[in-house]
């Protein structure tokens, strides 16, 4: 029932429920056809669960740049695609940012590749009136204890295509009949699949499902409290001369359940001591580009090579991004505490 209520919420055909978004992009990456030592363009500016699914399948990522927003670097994506021969494109809205989605298409297009989008921070989020998770062939969303749609673990594989969804089910780890339990299967068809198709044994439990189902109508209602207190937030901060918001497409909408600016004209020592006051005042902040920080591509030790790769636009858009996340028990009265102290911490650091 969760599946079946989560693929008309999206808009898809078929929804599977895995134990979590690493194992639905797993999943997704197998479907793709990835053999160890393929090559798979990811964003170079997400979080380690991404390369470390795309290490899981034995591929090799060749990161993207990302631009200010935090978004893809679209013209990064065609230069590498063209440099790197690689045909699948997973890629990350990092934190619900959203990149020129009309660009990325035109490319995915254009050079034929196999798109999954991971979607585990983008719920309800749209470009041009599309939900995202709409676009690739796969999308993978999370339901971890951070994420929008809560059940403490768990992963959600999306997909319209019958043999996909198929073969998702098999590689979750379905054996004899269970596929059954799934909506919409055709039974020939996954009788011919049921055997050429390891099963991983990554399954949403049925007790994850009851958890998740009831979120799903909150979603709308949640959308809109996050929305508010964002706008709100920002208008009270925006014009802070130490604080800068990018602005995302005009044809984007967000979530908005979490908040990230840079923040300019601070060396790195009162960046680094901005973070430090913020705890020390109750609001748990931090910066993506900073030491041990699992959205730093540098620190991913376990890729050969990658803190040696040259990115200088994510380091540059990463080294001094702060970010905040805005929960949906909060409202105006908060955020006006979240400002004072933002002010008062950065006026602490500027004047002393
Ligand atoms: C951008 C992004 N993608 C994927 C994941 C993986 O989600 P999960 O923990 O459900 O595997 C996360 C987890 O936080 C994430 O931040």
């Amino acid at each position: 029932m969760f599946e079946k209520e989560f693929a008309e919420h999206l808009g898809c055909k078929y929804a599977l429920g895995v134990n979590s978004c690493g194992s639905a992009m797993f999943i997704a990456l197998k479907i793709a056809g990835v053999k160890p030592g393929d090559k798979v363009l990811s964003n170079a500016f997400t979080f380690t669960a991404v390369p470390s699914a795309i290490h899981h399948a034995g591929a090799v990522p060749i990161f993207v740049e990302s631009n200010d927003e935090w978004g893809l670097d679209v013209v990064d994506l065609e230069r590498k695609v063209v440099e790197s021969g690689a045909k699948i494109l997973l890629m990350s809205y990092m934190r619900g940012h959203v990149p020129d989605i009309d660009a990325v298409m035109a490319v995915v297009k254009k050079h034929d590749l196999f798109f999954i989008e991971d979607c585990a921070h983008a719920y309800m989020t749209s470009w041009d009136g599309t939900l995202l998770g709409r676009f690739g062939e796969i999308a993978c969303f999370s339901t971890q204890s951070s994420k929008a749609l809560s059940s403490g673990e768990g992963g959600i594989l999306c997909t319209d295509d019958l043999e996909i969804a198929a073969k998702a089910i098999l590689y979750s780890g379905s054996y004899e009949e269970r596929w059954n339990r799934h909506h919409g299967m055709d039974a020939d068809m996954m009788k011919e699949l049921q055997n050429q198709i390891p099963g991983y044994s990554m399954r949403m439990s049925e007790i994850t499902g009851a958890l998740l189902r009831p979120q799903i109508t909150r979603l709308g209602e949640i959308h809109k409290i996050h929305q508010s207190n964002y706008e709100y937030l920002e208008s009270l901060i925006g014009d802070h001369p130490n604080i800068r918001v990018p602005q995302p497409f005009p044809k984007a909408e967000y979530f908005c359940d979490t908040m990230q600016f840079h923040l300019v004209g601070l060396s790195r020592e009162q960046a680094d001591q901005f973070v430090v006051l913020m705890i020390q005042e109750g609001l748990g902040i931090q910066i993506f580009g900073i030491d041990r920080n699992a959205r730093d591509y540098r620190q991913w030790a376990y890729l050969d090579g990658a803190e040696k790769v040259d990115l200088p636009a994510t380091v540059k858009n990463i080294e001094f991004a702060v970010d905040l996340s805005l929960q949906p028990h909060l409202g105006h009265r908060e955020m006006d505490v979240i400002s004072d102290v933002i002010h008062d911490v950065l006026d602490y650091l500027i004047n002393g």
